[in-house]
């Protein structure tokens, strides 16, 4: 099938150009101006944005966590990602304790065969031994290339600092990128336990006792193992000044030191967590919601290139029946929000307030989170050769975000009620229509999964 978008303004991380786009075979053929093509199937974009299909490079889909599973599987997740303008999703396979690489990734392969976009895996590891530094030579060479540490929930997921060196070194040696939950755990869990038992047990205390200064230093010890062991590493859901400085500190030194940020920390707060009743529980994730006042650091982040991508950390639970867990126990709310239907929308709300330009803001939710994870050439921007994955995006629709609209399998927004401009109003992937009009034409299952590239190979 041949499509032609014609008339709208192609928009990439360096250029903003009137111009047609052809789509032929499932890939871009051709963007050029005036295009004298023969399509069967034409879509007027005048007036419109042309943009390529985002890329959220941090999902939980079906994650059994914090005694529940995430509300969203790999079907509703990517059919919502991609009614917001997401086109493909990177989660995250789970090492069980005493299993191996291998067994956490056919499990979510197995669960990602309902994926309606397309899909990468990162893994998670729990544990570290020879036989999964073994592994992990064989998973690079198969497209799974990152391998995400913690340095919080003890007991949960959390890795000593030694397992987390002895990963680096496998990684920096085999062509991998080191992702790290960077919260120091310990003492957290000292302040939790504390805190419970003095009675203060509302949402809000969920932040209070997750202070940014452990975030900040473990930020800080992460690229210290990281330097030794000689591992490009990326810190994900950075949400606070002292974790920013940390990564500055590295970047500066000249280090392959990398992380993402995520719309909540950027636009919601610890006063949201403290709203009255139980309500903060809506916004109860890890690392917290901060103050308000770290917002103007983050973006100014974004800006001068200390973060490199915005992701979501799309961990869905429902407000009723999941996050209510932990009425009367703020430790026991499981931790995560809902957005990957937003990121796209809220991140364009930076370029309409002035915080970044166009082409940052496509940088920052679709080029550089592909080239980051090893999906170039094939996903992150709209040029000849890459898969024809494309957003026409209406800039001036205005709407209202809110649960009743959503397409997320949750019964509550972060966002309930925000005014935001923009609409991704026609969503393809390889060429194929995925939403038009509102509706959805895609089907589950039809997405694929995307083998990647070694860190720093393919852009
Ligand atoms: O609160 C969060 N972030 N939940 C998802 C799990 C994780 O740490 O990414
Ligand atoms: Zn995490
Ligand atoms: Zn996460």
């Amino acid at each position: 099938m041949r499509t032609l978008i014609s008339g709208g303004t192609v928009v990439t991380a360096t250029d903003s150009v009137r111009a047609d786009v052809l789509v032929e075979d499932g890939k871009v053929a051709v963007v050029g101006v005036n295009l004298a093509a023969e399509p069967e199937r034409t879509i007027d974009a005048t007036g419109k944005l042309v943009l390529p299909g985002g890329v959220d490079v941090h999902t939980h889909y079906d994650l059994p966590f914090g005694g529940s599973f995430c509300s969203d599987d790999f079907s509703t997740g990517t059919r919502a990602a991609a009614f917001g303008g997401t086109t493909t999703s990177i989660d995250f396979a789970v090492q069980d304790y005493g299993g191996t690489l291998r067994e956490g990734l056919d499990t979510w392969f197995e669960k990602a065969t309902k994926a309606q976009t397309d899909y990468g895996l990162h893994v998670i590891i729990r544990e570290v031994n020879d036989d999964v530094l073994k592994e992990m030579d064989t998973l690079i060479s198969e497209g799974v290339t990152s391998f995400k540490l913690f340095m919080a929930y003890p007991g949960v997921f959390m890795s000593d600092d030694a397992s987390i060196f002895r990963a680096m070194r496998k990684a920096a040696d085999a062509g991998g990128l080191i992702l790290v939950h960077a919260e120091n755990g310990g003492p957290i869990n000292v302040l939790v336990d504390q805190y419970v038992a003095e009675g203060k047990t509302d949402p809000v205390n969920h932040g209070l006792t997750r202070p940014a200064i452990m975030e900040g230093e473990a930020v800080s010890r992460a690229f210290k193992l990281a330097e030794l062991a000689g591992c490009p590493t990326y810190i994900v859901h950075l949400s606070s000044r002292e974790a920013l400085q940390a990564v500055r500190e590295a970047r500066d030194r000249g280090l392959p030191a990398y992380a993402e940020t995520c719309p909540q920390y950027l636009y919601l707060s610890q006063d949201d967590m403290a709203r009255p009743g139980f309500e903060g529980a809506k916004f109860v994730c890890s690392p917290p919601l901060r103050p308000a006042d770290h917002h103007e650091d983050l973006w100014a982040g974004l800006k001068g290139d200390d973060l490199q991508v915005v992701s979501t950390d799309h961990a869905p639970f429902n407000y009723k029946g999941q996050k209510d867990l932990g009425v009367g126990n703020f430790a026991k709310i499981p931790n995560g929000l809902p957005s990957v239907e937003d990121r796209f929308t809220l991140m364009y709300q930076g370029v309409v307030n002035g915080h970044i330009s166009v082409n940052r803001f496509v940088e920052l939710v679709a080029t550089a989170p592909a080239r980051m994870m090893g999906l170039y050439p094939r996903k992150g921007t709209v040029a000849t050769g890459f898969d024809a994955d494309i957003v026409v995006f209406d800039p001036n629709h205005e709407r209202t975000i809110s649960a009743e609209t959503h397409h997320m399998n949750v019964d509550y927004s972060c966002y309930e009620g925000w005014k935001v401009k923009g609409l991704p109003e026609v969503v393809m992937q390889r060429g194929e229509i995925l939403v038009q009009d509102g509706e959805w034409h895609g089907r589950e299952g039809a997405g694929q999964f995307i083998p990647r590239s070694p860190f720093g190979y393919g852009g």
